[in-house]
């Protein structure tokens, strides 16, 4: 899958953990080590990058991998199937030796590279999702490709990985970017019905890469931050040697600025993927802003606050509440100091990713930044029941060596834990995972109430199971993980049949 690594063009993206699988595989009644509860029917299914063809190492960026769809489907207490697929976009059709897909609208995206990034099932489909105004993707329940996903035609110019389901209305709030929208993003709300109700243009500084959003019960929160689409590594190469750099300050002056004609975003993205480049890169110039959007409200409603420069993939959840006589909206996030600054293949190489909450008093416009744990961690989820409300736990995935910038020990082995964060007593436990096993993203699955009806009885916002997909060194071998998420011990193992590189975001998906 790759070319071979020398100490010159070693990439981490794509060694040990991290590496590639080649081959798509179907495997039905897993083994299981400890029991899957029988009230779990549906999928884990997970996405993340999987070139599909060979890669150059001193090239490759980790966000630029094909996808490839890693499902486990669980009935009856057992583990019935094991899927892996990659999305079929023109480029991994072609790749594979298969016809290529029908033409697709133009509006379902400026680049049909395929989404990478998120698994999710809303309004009865399965979609592969990613951003930055790439082709979104609706996947069979067994993972074969349907074709991109606009939403019936109701949004245009792409979507997010990132959606937060409103844990009330079960619609997707989303804010969605690309270099193609000029100097703004879209917030958009996907109604229960699988079509887009709400569309709404935010202006923004730049051409930012805006990877996530928060969403509290009254606030669309945006994080306007300084990585930015650099279009030089993006010129395609059909643009003549002398024309380049004349037509690369053209292509920069302009981007950011006025939205881009389709078919000329198309051919810079083209170009960008033809060099292997990733077109986004830590940007010293551009503010760093935070900005606060009421639900209903338009652009002229949102209020920017100033923040030290920094970058964050992945807020934790989200809530603002009443604190002696004022509004205060609390942020708790993965944040970085800085990103792709001087690592061009991936997130882990300029700063480590921490844990902090920012706290922003409405009334006075102050913003305090509080450090909640010193050891990197990505990858936080919580009971998204309790999306955009106030919180008590956190679980996120400790990230040591690898792609993580380290401590100045020189150890680039990888190591994972797992964290539970108690934001109500301001401990973290610590799972006591067998040292052996290296871990993704645990998404929580609640339990179901207990009892039914009038008598049905809330659970602990704990009260669930907490799934993902590990790799164990010591056997070479892939699995999906279910743990407890009150004691965070092993309540199964299920073991599958090839290993499953770490990857990005998965969600559990029941069945319908
Ligand atoms: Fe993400």
């Amino acid at each position: 899958m790759t070319s071979p690594q020398t100490a010159e063009t070693r990439n981490p993206y794509l060694e040990g953990f991290l590496a590639p699988v080649g081959a798509e595989v179907t495997a039905a009644d897993l083994p299981v080590t400890g029991h899957v509860p029988e009230h779990l029917d549906g999928r884990y299914l997970r996405n993340g990058p999987n070139p599909v063809a060979e890669v150059d190492p001193a090239t490759y960026h980790w966000f630029a991998g094909e996808g490839m769809v890693h499902g486990v489907a669980l009935r009856d207490g057992k583990a019935r199937w094991y899927r892996n697929r990659w999305v079929r976009s023109p480029g991994v059709c072609a790749a594979l030796g298969e016809p290529a897909p029908a033409p697709r609208s133009p509006r379902a995206g400026v680049i049909d590279g395929g989404p990478n990034t998120n698994v999710l099932t809303h309004a009865g489909r399965t979609l592969a999702l990613v951003e930055a105004g790439v082709v979104n993707y609706e996947l069979t329940d067994e993972l074969d490709t349907v074709g991109p996903c606009d939403f019936d035609g109701t949004l245009s110019g792409g979507y997010t990985a990132h959606p937060l389901r409103d844990p009330r209305s079960g619609e997707l709030h989303a804010v969605s970017y690309s270099f193609a929208r000029g100097r703004t993003v879209q917030y958009s709300v996907i109604g229960t019905d699988g079509r887009a109700r709400r569309t709404v243009g935010i202006a923004v500084t730049g051409s930012p890469m805006m990877h996530s959003f928060s969403l509290t019960d009254k606030y669309v929160v945006l994080y306007d931050l300084p990585v930015t689409f650099q279009p030089a590594p993006a010129l395609p190469t059909a643009v003549p040697r002398w024309l380049q750099q004349p037509a690369r300050l053209v292509i920069q002056s302009v981007i950011g600025r006025v939205k881009i004609p389709s078919p000329i975003a198309s051919m810079l993205s083209r170009g960008a993927q033809g060099s292997g480049g990733f077109p986004y890169s830590w940007n010293p110039n551009y503010p760093a802003r935070i900005g606060v959007l009421p639900r209903d409200g338009g652009n002229e409603d949102v209020r920017w606050f100033e923040i030290e420069p920094c970058y964050l993939y992945h807020p934790l959840n989200a809530y603002s509440e009443i604190r002696g006589g004022s509004e205060v909206l609390v942020l708790d996030v993965v944040r970085y100091a800085r990103m792709f600054e001087r690592d061009r293949h991936g997130p882990g190489g300029d700063s480590r990713p921490l844990l902090v909450r920012w706290t922003i008093n409405l009334a006075t416009g102050a913003l305090t930044t509080e450090s909640l744990d010193d050891r990197p961690q990505e990858f936080p989820r919580i009971n998204e029941a309790l999306v955009g409300g106030r919180h008590r736990y956190g679980y996120t995935v400790g990230i040591e060596g690898g792609f993580v910038v380290g401590d100045g020990s020189g150890s680039t082995e990888m190591s994972t834990a797992l964290y539970k964060h108690d934001y109500t007593s301001g401990s973290t436990t610590v799972a006591s995972l067998d040292p052996a096993l290296l871990i993704g993203e645990m998404c929580f699955v609640p339990n179901p109430p207990s009892g039914s009806g009038a008598n049905g009885k809330a659970r602990d916002e704990d009260d669930g199971i907490l799934m993902g997909y590990a790799y164990h060194r010591g056997h070479d071998e892939g699995q999906l993980l279910l743990l407890d998420a009150q004691t965070l011990e092993s309540m199964a193992t299920v073991h599958l049949p090839q290993r499953i590189p770490m990857g990005f975001h998965g969600n559990w998906a029941p069945r319908a």
